[in-house]
C-alpha cells in the first residue's frame, strides 16, 4: 500500500522546530561557559561547532539548497556545515580555540537569523513539491528536524564526558534507579523471514539508508532477553578479559593496547571500588544497568561467553516480528511510544535497570530492544539493494559505506521519539566508545 502523503501541517512543523530548538538551548544551558570551546571527545569538534551546526544545517538545507534562498554569512555557513564522526586516530586538536571559532555572541547572532529564516520558510514556502529533488514529500523539512534531534544525542554523550564541575543538573534531575541485575536468560527464535528497510514511499520519511525493502531469511538463533549488565560485564573484567588477546579481534586488541584500556570508558576505579561516571554524578557501579561499551569490547565479551553479537537481521527479527510472522511498528506492537515502553526520548540522563519496562518487550519476550542504549550488531553498515543517496544530503550515509562502520539498532535514553521506527539505522566505528551503546549476546541454534 502506498502511503498517501498527508497535506503538510505548517503549525505542527513550526511547533516541532521550536520545540527542538528549545531543547537544544536547554542542553547548552547545562554546561558552563568555559566548556563552550572545549572538545570533550578529542576527535570531534568543540561544543561551539554544534551550537552553530544545528541551525546552519537547517538553514543551508531547507532555505538555501531546497528553496534557493539567499545567504546570511557564507563563512559561517561553511564553518558550521558539517562535522561528523572523524577517524578514530586524529591529531588531537590543540588549537587555541577562540582563534578559530567565533565568539559566542556572534554565533548567537547568526543562529538567531538562521532560525528566523527557517521559521519563515516553514510558515510560507512551498515545502512539499512532488517531483522536486529536495522537497518531494517535504524531504528537506523532515531531514532538518531529524538531524537536530539526532544531534541532541551527540550533545548529550559529549556533555557526558565533560568534568562534572562544568555541568549543572536541571532542577528536575533525579538519579536513575538501581537494583539487582536479573539472571541472564536466553530466548530462542526459530528460523523465519524478516524485512529490513522500507519500500520508497511506504513511510512518511526515512533517511536514504532505510530504503529499499530487503527480505532476509534468518536461521534459528537465540538471543539474550536482557542487555548485558554492568554486573555481568564485571565478571569478564575480573576474569582478566582486557588482558587476554584471544577474546579480541586483532585490530580491536591493538586498539585496546594502544589506548591502555582495562575497563569500559563509563567505569572508574577508586580505592578498589568500581564506579559509573553518570551525567551529573558518580555512582557505585549500578549492577542492573546495561554496560555501555564500544563494539570491540562488546564482541570480546561475547566471545568470552562463547557467543557473538547479533546481526542486524537477527535484531530486527527479535524486535519487530511475531511468532505468527507479522511485522510490528514497535517491539510492543503499534501503540505510540510512552515511558511505559522503554527508556528513550530524554526520559533519563543515565541508563536504567534492564528489564524495567516489561510493557515494551517484543513478541518474543525480549526486553528493552528500543531504549536504554543503542544495541551493537555485527553487521557492517552498507546500503540495501536499491539504495539512492538522498538529494538533500547526499553524503549522509554514502560517506560511511566504507566497511569501517557497523550498524546499531534500537534507541538510547537520549534518542528522540521521532526516530523510533523499525527502519532507522544508526552506525559508528566499532572502536568508538563514547556513545550510549549497549549490547546483548546471540548464538546460532
Ligand atoms: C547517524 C548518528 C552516525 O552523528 O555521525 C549528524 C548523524 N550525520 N549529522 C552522526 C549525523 C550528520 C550521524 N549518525
Ligand atoms: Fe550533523
Amino acid at each position: 500500500m502506498t502511503h498517501t502523503a498527508a497535506p503538510i501541517d505548517r503549525d505542527a512543523l513550526i511547533a516541532r522546530y521550536e520545540r527542538t530548538r528549545a531543547r537544544t538551548r536547554e542542553l547548552f544551558a547545562l554546561v558552563s561557559d568555559d566548556a563552550y570551546y572545549r572538545a570533550p571527545i578529542p576527535t570531534r569538534h568543540p561544543l561551539v561547532f554544534y551550537d552553530g551546526h544545528l541551525p546552519a544545517f537547517s538553514f543551508n538545507t531547507l532555505v538555501k539548497k531546497a528553496l534557493g534562498g539567499a545567504s546570511i554569512d557564507g563563512d559561517l555557513e561553511r564553518l558550521f556545515a558539517r562535522g561528523i564522526d572523524p577517524a578514530e586516530v586524529a591529531p588531537r586538536q590543540k588549537q587555541s580555540a577562540a582563534a578559530v571559532w567565533p565568539e559566542r555572541r556572534l554565533v548567537r547572532q547568526f543562529t538567531d537569523e538562521a532560525d528566523r529564516r527557517v521559521l519563515a520558510a516553514l510558515a510560507g514556502a512551498d515545502l512539499d513539491q512532488p517531483g522536486h529533488p529536495y522537497l518531494e514529500r517535504a524531504e528537506a523539512v523532515h531531514a532538518i528536524l531529524e538531524h537536530e534531534a539526532m544531534h541532541q544525542e551527540t550533545l548529550l554523550y559529549m556533555w557526558h564526558r565533560l568534568p562534572l564541575e562544568q555541568k549543572r543538573a536541571p532542577a528536575e534531575y533525579r538519579p536513575a534507579p538501581s537494583g539487582r541485575a536479573p539472571v541472564p536468560q536466553w530466548v530462542e527464535i526459530p528460523a523465519g523471514d524478516v524485512t529490513l528497510g522500507a519500500r520508497r514511499g511506504s513511510i512518511p520519511f526515512g533517511w536514504d539508508n532505510e530504503f529499499g525493502a530487503a527480505t532476509e531469511h534468518v536461521p534459528p538463533f537465540s538471543i539474550e532477553r536482557y542487555d548485558v549488565t554492568n554486573s555481568a560485564y564485571l565478571e569478564f573484567v575480573d576474569a582478566g578479559g582486557y588482558e587476554e588477546p584471544r577474546w579480541w579481534g586483532p585490530e580491536d586488541w591493538s586498539w585496546r593496547e594502544r589506548e591502555r584500556l582495562h575497563h569500559p570508558l563509563f567505569w572508574q576505579r577508586t580505592d578498589g571500588e568500581w564506579y559509573w561516571r553518570g551525567m551529573f554524578e558518580r555512582f557505585p557501579l549500578p549492577a542492573s544497568w546495561p554496560v555501555y561499551v564500544s563494539q570491540a569490547e562488546a564482541a570480546a565479551y561475547a566471545c568470552w561467553r562463547d557467543a557473538r553479537l547479533p546481526t542486524e537481521a537477527e535484531f530486527q527479527r527479535a524486535a519487530f516480528t511475531t511468532p505468527r510472522g507479522e511485522a510490528r511498528q514497535f517491539p510492543w506492537g503499534s501503540a505510540s511510544p510512552t515511558q511505559e515502553h522503554g527508556v528513550f526520548d530524554f526520559a533519563s540522563w543515565d541508563p536504567e535497570p534492564v528489564g524495567g519496562h516489561p510493557a515494551g518487550q517484543s513478541a518474543w519476550g525480549v526486553e528493552d530492544l528500543v531504549g536504554n542504549g543503542w544495541e551493537w550488531t555485527s553487521t557492517v553498515f552498507a546500503p540495501f539493494a536499491g539504495f539512492r543517496a538522498m538529494a538533500s544530503y547526499p553524503e549522509y550515509s554514502a560517506d560511511f559505506f566504507d566497511g569501517q562502520h557497523v550498524v546499531m539498532k534500537g534507541a538510547s535514553p537520549a534518542t528522540s521519539r521521532e526516530l523510533l521506527r523499525p527502519t532507522f539505522r544508526n552506525w559508528f566505528r566499532p572502536r568508538y566508545p563514547f556513545v550510549y551503546a549497549a549490547f546483548r549476546c546471540a548464538r546460532s541454534a
